[in-house]
């Protein structure tokens, strides 16, 4: 019999599991690997999901009125330049359905974030990486990297797996020298674990550039990962479109209900924020302090290796932590960043097994004697 045949530009996708085995000292797992938000939600947005449960017999807003109200309100931001998502990966993926198809090119920063070939590989385009400066995206080689092809340029920022980002100066400057036709997506899952003031100021480019799309998160600072509930900023001219692009009722009642109930906390969500920042230093710190190279990050998570590994240590430094301390953290496998592991940063206490975790890794292996 014969089998469908995926479209040509398919490349298939297996999809990893991170440690599957047992934990050999039956400690309970702690997954750093998600870059998701330690905090369990509050009994405010636990009782709007509990109380929207009795109701999913109906379907959710197709449009998310209330939600979107919410957000224009709070970001000062014109309504009808609100669209909602089954988390921003939606989003990243209706914009690359709305605006790339085979033959046409999507450029990203060298070590970009997972999600973008992922778009490209759906769509057919094909994918032109444009090179970084420290594990940082540099904005000239961006521009440098435009053709006559090119139809989105997606850029995480703060960028995951590096943890890095551009200015907003740096981002005004892309979105002045991209030619109007390319779509520029900055994608700010990570945007509040820069500072307050920076959001703010990036949604003002998707206010000034036609062509600037924003995508933002609860699955990050609001720690809604698992109800799936993404956002973006657009010109009111490309709403539409990405409205076409879009699944009709994708955003469920109840993670429209718990985003909304969110936001009704202002304060929580900047604690929480604080609290990951506050960490993010100390654990910099500490693990500066044992000679790993950490990357500088604006998020919730860090990417840490030792100096002139091959990536052999790394895969070690994982089994090592799963099998002493249970936890799992992230093997950055992209080319370039082999000697890499990415964690999340979590709550205090699992931070500094953790860091105890890499102390006993490298005392019991010092990199320069034979792992
Ligand atoms: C840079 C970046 N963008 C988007 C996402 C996906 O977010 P969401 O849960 O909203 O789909 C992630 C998740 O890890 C991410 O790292």
């Amino acid at each position: 019999m014969m089998s469908p045949t995926p479209r040509s530009y398919i490349k298939p996708l297996t999809v990893r599991q991170r440690i599957q085995r047992e934990q050999p000292l039956g400690l309970p797992g702690i997954n750093m690997g998600y870059n998701e938000l330690p905090f369990p939600p509050s009994p405010l947005v636990r009782s709007a999901i509990e109380e929207t449960m009795g109701r999913v017999n109906s379907y959710g807003n197709p449009t998310c009125t209330d939600l979107r109200s919410a957000l224009s309100r709070i970001h000062d931001l014109p309504v009808d330049s609100i669209i909602c998502g089954n988390g921003s990966e939606e989003l990243l993926d209706v914009i690359g359905r709305c605006f790339a198809r085979p033959g046409d090119e999507i450029l990203i920063s060298a070590f970009g974030y997972i999600q973008f070939p992922i778009v490209a590989n759906r769509v057919g385009a094909n994918l032109v990486k444009a090179p970084e400066t420290d594990y940082s995206t540099n904005v000239d080689a961006i521009i440098a990297g435009v053709s006559d092809k090119t139809r989105i340029v997606f850029l995480a920022n703060p960028n995951n797996p590096t943890g890095t980002m551009c200015s907003v100066e740096e981002l005004e400057q892309l979105a002045q020298q991209l030619p109007g036709h390319i779509v520029l997506t900055i994608d700010l899952a990570y945007g509040e674990f820069v500072g307050a003031d920076y959001c703010p100021a990036v949604h003002s480019l998707a206010k000034r550039f036609d062509n600037v799309i924003v995508t933002r998160t609860f699955s990050k600072a609001y720690g809604l990962a698992g109800l799936r509930v993404g956002w973006c900023v657009a010109s009111e001219a490309v709403i539409p479109a990405l409205y076409a692009g879009r699944g009709m009722g994708t955003v469920n009642a109840v993670a429209q209900a718990a985003a909304l109930a969110a936001l009704e906390q202002p304060e929580t969500v900047a604690d929480q924020i604080a609290s990951i920042i506050a960490e993010r230093e100390r654990v910099t710190g500490a693990c500066s302090a044992m000679g790993l190279h950490v990357v500088a990050s604006s998020t919730n998570f860090l990417m840490v290796g030792e100096p002139d590994d091959d990536g052999q240590r790394a895969d070690a430094l994982v089994e090592h932590l799963f099998d002493t301390a249970g936890i799992i953290v992230n093997r950055t496998r992209e080319a370039g960043l082999e000697r890499f592991v990415r964690f999340s940063l979590s709550l205090p206490e699992h931070n500094d097994l953790l860091i105890e975790g890499i102390r006993s890794f490298i005392e019991a292996a010092p990199q320069n004697e034979p792992a």
